[in-house]
């Protein structure tokens, strides 16, 4: 299986996400490259079975937490067919992030199968137990 994560990142807590859920997956047999959300190859999107798109958390702190830069990933290209996951960084609360970039996602055609919040300073502990949450629902 073949799996791709873009992700999109600011001061590069996200971007430490993303390379650790790649190191986890690929870790579990899954052949993971990753790319920034501006510069994916779309050949390797098209082969991948599994996408995982990343983001962080804008907001004001404790309320209208959104995708930041959301728009990029509404440029991503159609996903019809292929199961996805998505995940965020935040600082204190990730509101309703993780819904908005997983109707975003949807709304390429994909089918979102999980997706977790990774709070900014646990990022080793909780890469590692969305690749395990991840690996659980595909197997089923
Ligand atoms: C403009 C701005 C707004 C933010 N708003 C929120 C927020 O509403 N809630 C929250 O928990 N974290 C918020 N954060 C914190 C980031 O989501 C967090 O630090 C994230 O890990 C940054 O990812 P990055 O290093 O990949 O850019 C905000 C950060 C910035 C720069």
């Amino acid at each position: 299986m073949e799996a791709v994560i873009v992700y999109d990142s600011v001061t590069g807590n996200t971007r430490a996400a993303a390379s650790l859920i790649a190191d986890a997956l690929n870790r579990a047999g899954i052949d993971t490259t990753v790319f920034p959300v501006t510069a994916y190859n779309p050949e390797s999107i098209a082969k991948a079975d599994l996408v995982l798109v990343g983001s962080w958390t804008d907001g004001l702190i404790l309320a209208g937490q959104r995708p930041g830069r959301r728009k990029r990933f509404t440029k991503l290209p159609d996903l019809t067919g292929k199961r996805a996951a998505v995940f965020c960084t935040y600082a204190v609360n990730p509101g309703k992030t993780l819904d908005k970039l997983t109707k975003v996602v949807a709304e390429l055609g994909a089918d979102v199968v999980g997706g977790m919040a990774l709070h900014r300073n646990k990022l080793e502990e909780q890469a590692d137990e969305l690749v395990e949450r991840l690996t659980g629902a595909l197997a089923r």
